[in-house]
């Protein structure tokens, strides 16, 4: 892994949420495994007037509570000596020349904007960095979802930071990328022989990926209102593991000789028809129910949330990815909040035997459960017999835990991203095209329900989703990982 040189890492919406549960942390974690220079800064923006020790009070308050067992006083004493924090308001240009004068005290540095704001601040941010010279030399932009509301407004977005950034400057986080078991994958995928030969239709008989909440919309009722699952989940996160488990063998590790690939499978996936989307895609809306044995209430009643509102707290859909080697498989996607658990998994179930000398009804005899969260693991399930004088067959597993085997602290997502970008890798990112390919898969079904009268169906909270969810997979002669 190349060292990283001396960086300026400035957060855009450095007051908000994701720059002190997620980023900060991040870096602070970094920082105490020795992987950052001594010479890194880190330079958080907002917009309400405050001076650096007022910030690091805050940030420090927010880092305890999210960092837990991790925090330790010394390092985060040290860590925060690279922390500034200054007044900026992204239409104000004065704000801008102040924040030139701070970074070019140290010019020729590697430098990170990341912005975590509204997208609507992305142009004149891109634009006012322009205007003091600030996309030029070592640059990079970072931005965060919701890239967009649809192909067009996403279209606008980066065609407005395009003006002033290229794109091999502009690093589109999807942070499910960076998580180490989805990492672990392409390895397993590209380093062993054992599964290519087997990773294809004549063997596997459809895959799941599998993303659920037990929290519901919490604070973000006018975000979450106006987006919902597909936007939210399903048109980043979810069809970017998607690409994972179907992409192409890469000639190389290189960014773009991987997104090549990834693009090949967003570009296969059949489109969906306004009526295909009324059998293949399921959306729901959670009513009041108990999550973790806590009565929680619905949506609708959830603050912030407009009366009557359509918007989907679930979706499940069927994809299918129209190349020789997927044709025929569905990918079954499943996504929502407020559901019985917190669980991100892919589930790739094989075939099974052709015929049995063991009897009949064995079942799913082999299926690969990669877990994302809450436990980080790959499992491969086998038949195997039971002791005894009978041959009675039972499931097993091979298991790779990763805390067990390698008894060393899984980086957060967030991590590996903010290194990548400092160090100039754009793998883990998602190029432009590919976000296109993504939104415009997506968009029929945002029409199709735009225009039916038709609203989510509703779910107990506490539940696996509406009731349709597992009939999408039952019309397959199919069910869910957890119904098996
Ligand atoms: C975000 C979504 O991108 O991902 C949130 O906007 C969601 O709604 C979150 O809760 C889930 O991420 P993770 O890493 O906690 O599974």
């Amino acid at each position: 892994m190349t060292a990283i040189d001396a960086f300026d890492i400035v957060f855009f919406g450095g007051t908000g949420d994701l720059a002190l549960r997620k980023l900060l942390p991040a870096l602070y974690h970094q920082d105490q495994d020795g992987n950052l220079p001594a010479q890194g800064r880190i330079i958080c923006l907002g917009r309400s007037p405050s001076d650096t020790a007022g910030y690091v009070e805050k940030a420090h308050a927010k880092a305890k509570e999210y960092l837990g067992s991790h925090y330790n006083e010394n390092d985060w004493t040290k860590f925060a000596s690279r922390i500034e924090y200054l007044k900026v308001d992204a239409h104000t240009e004065a704000d801008f020349v102040a924040l030139a004068e701070t970074l070019n005290k140290f010019p020729g540095r590697e430098r990170v904007f990341y912005l975590s704001t509204a997208p609507d601040f992305f142009a004149p941010i891109a634009k006012n960095l322009a205007a003091q010279g600030l996309n030029e030399g070592n640059s990079r932009v970072v931005l965060e979802k919701p890239l967009g509301h649809d192909l067009e407004s996403s279209n606008k977005i980066n065609d407005e930071v395009g003006e002033y950034f290229t794109e091999k400057q502009i690093y589109r986080i999807d942070h499910y990328l960076g998580k180490e078991p989805v990492l672990n994958l392409i390895a397993l995928r590209f380093a062993n022989t054992l599964l290519e030969p087997l990773w294809r239709r004549e063997w596997i008989r459809d895959v799941q990926i599998t993303v659920t909440e037990q929290v519901g919309v919490e604070t973000r009722a006018d975000f979450y209102d106006k987006t919902g699952a597909l936007r939210d989940m399903v048109q980043n996160h979810l069809l970017q593991l998607l690409t994972i488990v179907a992409m192409e063998p890469p000639a190389s590790i290189d960014a773009d000789a991987v997104r090549d690939e990834k693009l090949k499978v967003l570009r296969a996936l059949k489109p969906l028809s306004v009526d295909d989307v009324k059998t293949k895609v399921v959306r729901g809306q959670y009513r009041a129910g108990a999550v973790a044995g806590k009565p929680v209430i619905g949506y609708q009643d959830e603050p912030g949330v407009p009366a009557g509102s359509k918007a989907e707290t679930f979706v499940a859909l069927k994809a299918e990815i129209e190349t020789w080697r997927w044709a025929g498989v569905p990918f079954f996607l499943r996504t929502g909040k407020r559901l019985s658990e917190r669980l991100a998994q892919i589930v790739i179930n094989f075939r099974e035997a052709p015929t049995s000398i063991f009897g009949k009804n064995l079942g799913q005899p082999n299926r690969l459960v990669i877990e994302l969260q809450p436990d980080e693991s790959v499992r491969l399930y086998l038949l195997a017999k039971e002791p005894g004088n009978q041959t009675r067959l039972r499931q097993v597993y091979l298991d790779l835990d990763f805390k067990e085997t390698f008894a060393t602290r899984s980086p957060e997502a967030y991590e590996r991203l903010l290194m990548d970008v400092i160090r100039g890798d754009l793998s883990l990112f998602v190029r432009r095209d590919e976000q296109q390919a993504a939104w415009r898969w997506v968009e029929p079904i945002i029409e199709s329900w735009e225009t039916s009268p038709e609203g989510p169906k509703t779910y107990t909270a506490g539940t696996w989703g509406p009731a349709a969810s597992s009939a999408l997979l039952s019309r397959d002669g199919l069910c869910w990982y957890e119904e098996a």
